[in-house]
Order: C-alpha cells, then sequence, then structure tokens
C-alpha cells in the first residue's frame, strides 16, 4: 500500500524529505505524496510539512495499525498477518470466520473497539474504544485436544513477559491466566476451539490489555485496573500489541515442540498464587490450600492442610491480597 511504503521512507528518513523525492522514490506525483501524508495524519501520525523543506515525521502517536504492529521482520509465524477494524462484535468471532475461511495460522485481528467484547464465563469484556488492546490471534496446532488450556497459560505468560521485559512493569500471571499489576486484573485471555474430540481444527486466542482505561463500571472497579492508572503514564498501544506477539510466538513455537514443561519454569517464577495459600472454589466444593507449583499440563497443583497433593484443572482460584 502506497500509503504504508510511504511511512517507511519517511521513518527511515533523517529530517525532511521533499515531497519531490518521496514522489520520484515512489513512483507518484507530488500531489499524491500529499493526499497519503493527509491521511496518515488524520490516522494519528505526527507529519510536519514546511514549504521548500517536505516533510519530517515527528511522532507516531497512538496509531493501531498493520504496519506497527505486524512482526515481518522478526520472522515470526504470530503476528506476520495483522487485520485491523475500528469496529467490531468480537475480535474472536471476526478470527473465527477467518479460520473457517482457511485463514494461515498466526493471522492477528485487532480492533479499536468491541460493541460485544466477550470474557471468561460468558461474562463480557469493556473495550471501550482506543483506550486497549483487544485483539485474537489465530493457531492451528496439531496437539491432542486435552492440551489446550496450556495454550491460554503460554498466552499468558507472553503477555506478562512482554509487559515486563519490554515496558518496564512488573506484573504477575494469577493462574490461570489472568494478568494482574498492583493486584488488580489488567489483561484476560478467552481462547476457543473447534475440532472434533481427537483432532483440534484451530484456536482462537483473544487478549485483552487495559491500557489506557481510566474509568470502569462500578460492578468491575474493584478487580480491574489499567496500565494508566498504575503507573499515571499513558502507554502506546501498538507496540505493546507487537511485543505481546513477539513473545507469544517464540514461547508457543517451544510449547508445541515440547509442551508445558518447557515453560513452567518461566511460567512459576511470574505466578502469583505459587507458595501462597489459595481459595480452591469449584462447583462442588471450596477449600484452602497451599499453592506449591504448575504441573507438566499446566494445572496448579495445591498442597491441602491434611498433607494431600490436588491438581487442579479449572475453576476459580483466588489469592489473599488478590483481587
Ligand atoms: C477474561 O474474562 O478474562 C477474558 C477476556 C478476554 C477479552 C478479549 S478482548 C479480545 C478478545 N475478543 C473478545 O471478545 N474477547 C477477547
Amino acid at each position: 500500500m502506497l500509503k504504508y511504503k510511504l511511512l517507511e521512507y519517511l521513518k527511515s528518513s533523517d529530517g525532511f524529505v521533499s515531497g519531490e523525492e518521496l514522489g520520484e522514490r515512489l513512483g507518484v506525483s507530488r500531489s499524491a505524496v500529499w493526499k497519503e501524508i493527509r491521511s496518515l495524519r488524520n490516522d494519528g501520525y505526527n507529519i510536519e510539512a514546511v514549504t521548500n523543506r517536505g516533510y519530517v515525521l515527528r511522532d507516531i502517536g497512538d496509531v493501531l495499525n498493520s504496519s506497527e504492529i505486524n512482526t515481518i521482520k522478526e520472522g515470526c509465524v504470530i503476528g506476520k498477518d495483522v487485520v485491523c477494524y475500528n469496529d467490531v462484535d468480537s475480535t474472536n468471532s471476526v478470527c473465527k470466520i477467518e479460520a473457517l475461511n482457511g485463514a494461515e495460522e498466526g493471522m492477528v485481528i485487532v480492533a479499536e473497539t468491541q460493541s460485544g467484547g466477550r470474557g471468561r464465563l460468558g461474562r463480557t469484556w469493556n473495550s471501550q474504544r482506543g483506550e486497549g488492546v483487544y485483539m485474537t490471534v489465530l493457531l492451528r496446532p496439531d496437539i491432542d485436544p486435552s492440551k489446550l488450556s496450556s495454550i491460554t497459560l503460554s498466552a499468558g505468560l507472553a503477555v506478562c513477559e512482554a509487559l515486563n521485559k519490554d515496558f518496564g512493569l512488573k506484573t504477575q500471571i494469577k493462574w490461570p491466566n489472568d494478568i494482574i499489576l498492583n493486584g488488580k486484573k489488567i489483561c484476560g485471555i478467552l481462547t476457543e476451539m473447534s475440532g472434533q474430540l481427537q483432532k483440534v481444527d484451530f484456536v482462537v486466542v483473544g487478549i485483552g490489555i487495559n491500557v489506557n482505561v481510566i474509568n470502569f463500571p462500578d460492578e468491575i472497579k474493584d478487580k480491574a485496573t489499567s496500565i494508566f492508572i498504575e503507573t499515571g503514564e499513558k502507554f502506546k498501544r501498538s507496540p505493546i500489541a507487537k511485543s505481546v506477539l513477539i513473545h507469544f510466538d517464540e514461547i508457543y513455537k517451544k510449547f508445541v515442540e515440547k509442551g508445558f514443561a518447557a515453560i513452567k519454569e518461566d511460567y512459576e517464577k511470574n505466578c502469583v498464587n505459587i507458595g501462597r495459600k489459595v481459595r480452591v472454589i469449584s462447583r462442588e466444593s471450596s477449600f484452602e490450600a497451599l499453592a506449591v507449583e504448575t504441573s507438566d499440563n499446566g494445572e496448579l497443583v495445591v498442597l491441602c492442610d491434611n498433607g494431600q497433593k490436588k491438581e487442579v484443572f479449572s475453576g476459580e482460584v483466588s489469592v489473599r491480597g488478590v483481587y
């Protein structure tokens, strides 16, 4: 696309580039260059134009588009094809349609807002326009469906490592896959799959990160927070999305090759539950125990008061001091 070629050119240039030079490089007229510059400005790029000098890219702004997010240069599978929308009902739903139409593994659907963002257990996901990262990754893993829950754990680890290593935050994972900052949730992951009992056809992993959210509805105020609320700093969404995809690509490859055991150590290092008293709440019962580790399949291993070890597969696990 002409617009993005022009953008790449501005990004790689030191200082002003004249409209004439840009036109020559791209094989278009100066007025065509001006039209694309206006369109880029409209997207949020801060491009200065000075008569007789040309154009210079001053700041990228908080833009969400494929050229800012795709991971093609790093040679990743996840994120090499990124499609951005203004409005969707749910990025998971759009991604499922793409999957049914034969889209390749690694495709990512991103949106500025979702009118029907979905959370786990039938909940809704708060998706204010421009304030969060709402994206879904399409995967086609050749694994047993029983191993699927570990994909969600891999995605959780990817978000946690991306935010900590690349943005200097101190997030943690609350098993199985909520990401928390200062004891409150900043990210949730919803994995949905299509396939039969023996074979996975495709999996969509939906990731919602509260980046610059200022207000939450009363019902979730005590539990939810955003990076902005916790740090007082506004973060750009595209670099966050890109970083998560790069980390996810690396972790997912390890997982597909060697199973959860290959990422267990990193997961446990970041997991807030480990070494703490937790309350396990299932449909049948609710009990307190000490969380000691994760199993090779990603279950939470807890030590009960009677000395018995139990593996927790699903359900809610609460940790004291964490929402
Ligand atoms: C949770 O309940 O913790 C999971 C929330 C998952 C939200 C994300 S936002 C992008 C993707 N699209 C959806 O509709 N849901 C997921």
